[in-house]
């Protein structure tokens, strides 16, 4: 099987995007959309980003290569009455069957970024958006000790083995000079794309920090894999105590509760 799609499909992302939901909603007021659009949600998972869209209006798309957050994604949708949002499977690196310049926006929140070709995902997003339209994504920063996936990710780096020769880490997708360099393949050039800083943040009234890393040690793929390699090596205690102390050292909460702001690359390309 795809290696990319087993990752995400091991576990259950949608426990972690539970906590997701008030940034994904914050994320899509800040796009300013005016007008009804048809937008691609790319890496969309279970619709944190996509289902806010639909609401205000859009014709939405997602497209995500696990299964069953597809699966949790139409049933969201159904279950908020929106029939103008459709999840289907599909693979960020090639988006056959959907056609040239389809959409006015793509946007893509942590998806794209994990796809393992990033060349030909930035090839695929600018081959689906109409002219006139844009792409936005977010994406963590490598070595930004601020931007909490991208540390959550190095620390279960240090616990397993080293990655196949070839892999490019989707790490890269958070670095100005990757960027360029990929949209600019894509016909992109310099003065289109823009990339700011911007906050995401992981929040949860009724879980503190430690059972949001229990969360991630059972339902996130990555992190999943993680903990394998670390309970096969004897380490695991070492390895969840890093995951702890970065949750609660980043965690702004003072009730017990989780909310945990996390630093991103938003870019924007217009087409
Ligand atoms: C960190 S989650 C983010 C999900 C969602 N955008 C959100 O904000 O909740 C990453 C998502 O990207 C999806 N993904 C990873 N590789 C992909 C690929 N090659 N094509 C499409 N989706 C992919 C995963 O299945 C997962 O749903």
């Amino acid at each position: 099987m795809n290696p990319n799609k087993a990752l995400w499909e091991k576990g259950d992302f949608t426990k972690i995007a539970d906590f997701m939901r008030e940034s994904g909603e914050a994320v899509v007021q800040s796009l300013g959309m005016t007008t009804p659009l048809r937008v691609l949600d790319l890496g969309c998972g279970d619709g944190t980003t996509a289902v806010p869209l639909a609401r205000l209006g859009a014709d939405v798309l997602g497209i995500d290569i696990a299964r069953n957050l597809v699966d949790a994604g139409n049933k969201r949708a159904a279950e908020a009455g929106l029939s103008r949002l459709k999840f289907q499977e599909g693979d960020a690196c090639n988006l056959q069957g959907v056609r040239d310049h389809s959409f006015d926006l793509t946007i893509s929140i942590f998806g794209a970024m994990f796809a393992p070709k990033p060349f030909d995902v930035a090839r695929e997003m600018v081959r689906v958006t109409k002219p006139g339209g844009r792409i936005v994504m977010g994406n963590w920063i490598p070595n930004d000790p601020t931007s909490f996936v991208s540390q959550l990710l190095k620390i279960g780096s240090l616990f397993t083995p080293p990655p196949p020769e070839g892999f490019v880490s989707p790490m890269t997708w958070g670095v100005e000079t990757h960027i360029v360099e990929r949209f600019g393949q894509a016909g992109v050039p310099r003065e289109k794309i823009s990339m700011v800083k911007d906050t995401y943040n992981f929040i949860s009234p009724d879980k503190s920090p430690a059972q949001f890393v229990e969360l991630l040690e059972r339902f996130y793929g990555p992190t999943m894999n993680a903990c394998e390699a670390a309970q096969k090596s004897g380490k695991m205690k070492e390895f969840h105590n890093q995951l702890l102390e970065l949750a609660k050292t980043q965690n702004k909460s003072t009730d017990g509760s989780t909310s945990i702001p996390a630093t991103f690359l938003r870019v924007t390309v217009s087409l």
